[in-house]
């Protein structure tokens, strides 16, 4: 079994519904394995529940990596955020993700459709996927953001 055997993980609002379409296109396309945890429909839905579906799964080890879309990307990160163990960047741009995976060992990649064009997103998102963690200096600091760590002495 290789890392590529695992699925990527992708959730949605209704604002997303199309981009993500379009992200889990590339995906497969690229050879990857996806896991769609919806929406799949334009009803409108709260995003927290998509960000929590693919949060559980990344924690669980059912997922890879985790890629969130909403309107903004803004509520659907600030979602995943909340779980211990997810590190989820709100990406505009393909250096935004290469150093997300770089430096801070993202595992969700979120980003907004109505702010973020499909190309930019696609671009972004093979750069995450690209981009192993750094390491070194770095791992220092993603330490510190471990649910085990504390701020308080
Ligand atoms: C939905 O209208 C919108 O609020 C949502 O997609 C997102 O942008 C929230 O952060």
């Amino acid at each position: 079994m290789t890392p590529q055997d695992i699925p990527v993980a992708l959730g949605s609002d209704h604002a997303g519904i199309a981009l993500k379409a379009t992200l889990r296109e590339m995906l497969e396309a690229a050879g990857h394995k996806t896991l769609d945890m919806g929406t799949n429909s334009p009803e409108s839905v709260d995003y927290p529940d998509f960000a929590n579906a693919v949060a559980a799964a990344v924690l669980e080890g059912r997922a890879r990596f985790g890629v969130l879309v909403c309107g903004t990307g803004i509520g659907i990160s600030i979602a995943a955020n909340r779980h211990p163990g997810i590190r989820c960047a709100l990406v505009h741009d393909t250096t935004g993700a290469r150093l997300s995976r770089e430096h801070n060992d993202a595992n969700v990649m979120a980003v907004g459709a109505r702010v973020t064009g499909p190309e930019v997103a696609l671009d972004a998102l093979r750069a995450f996927l690209a981009t192993p963690f750094g390491g070194g200096r770095h791992e220092r600091r993603v330490r510190k953001l471990t649910p085990d760590w504390s701020p308080r002495p």
